[in-house]
């Protein structure tokens, strides 16, 4: 059985308290979701996004968390942090990371590993720079994130996997069905010798998935949701995305 889709938004550094009024708009448009839903806002946003959801189907998950279970690391959040705000997932190793932050993927893994010890889900991100496809390295590339970022312990219930490629994050551009289908493709045999359930991990498309093309972009093999940026952040873009799933 094909696993369970998932609609993941990540809010990025986006969103107020006023900007939860969207969830209501949501919770209305959607009362039951044929998929999961997930929001990751920003950190500050989790607790009173778990107040407003209240017992309704919405996933809370973090946009990035800590090594280390806790100690002297200003600015910083742990796993358990998140969890204890209402979290059940956590983005990691996003692209805007790994480039900002200069994480690697020893540091990602390193990351994934604290969040399953707390409980929580891994949403795993691995994707190339327009300049690493068109120099034909994108599979090569995309094998080896995998491999780094993935800790030991990995299960389909603790992981997910995104591929979002850099060069359509934000820019309106999409891969082709092809080259998405390619990608996910590699994911899952990939995944296959990491995880003993590896047909069950979901893997999920991100990088300008639109009201638009969601149905299309869904229906492609292996791809079981997607991770949803800018369309996220309303109601009556994220609404049609989830409903094409
Ligand atoms: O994590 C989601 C993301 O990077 C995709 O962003 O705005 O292109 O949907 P966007």
């Amino acid at each position: 059985m094909a696993p369970r889709k998932l609609a993941a938004g990540n809010w990025k550094m986006n969103g107020n308290l006023a900007a939860l009024d969207e969830i209501d708009v949501l919770i209305a448009a959607q009362p039951a979701p044929g998929c999961d839903v997930l929001i990751c806002p920003p950190a500050v946003l989790l607790h009173p996004l778990k107040a407003r959801v209240g017992d309704k189907a919405i996933a809370l998950g973090g946009q990035d968390c800590h090594a280390k279970a806790s100690g002297a690391h200003t600015g910083d959040i742990s796993a358990a942090q998140l969890k204890d705000a209402g979290a059940a997932f956590v983005i990691l190793g996003h692209s805007e990371r790994r480039a900002d932050h200069g994480e690697t993927d020893a540091v990602v893994a390193a990351k994934a590993a604290a969040a399953h010890d707390a409980g929580l889900t891994a949403i795993i991100c691995v994707g190339e720079t327009e300049a690493q496809r068109d120099n034909g390295q994108t599979l090569a590339l995309i094998a080896s994130q995998l491999d780094g970022s993935i800790p030991e312990g990995a299960t389909a219930t603790n992981t997910v996997i995104a591929y979002e490629p850099v060069w359509a994050i934000g820019t309106g551009r999409t891969p082709t069905n092809d080259q998405i289908a390619e990608v996910h493709a590699l994911l899952r045999e990939r995944l296959g010798g990491r995880i003993e359930d590896a047909a069950q991990v979901r893997l999920l498309y991100g990088g300008s998935v639109k009201p638009g093309n969601a149905a299309e972009i869904f229906a492609i093999a292996n791809v079981d949701g997607a991770l949803v940026g800018g369309a996220s952040l309303k109601a009556a873009d994220f609404g049609p995305i989830i409903a094409a799933l």
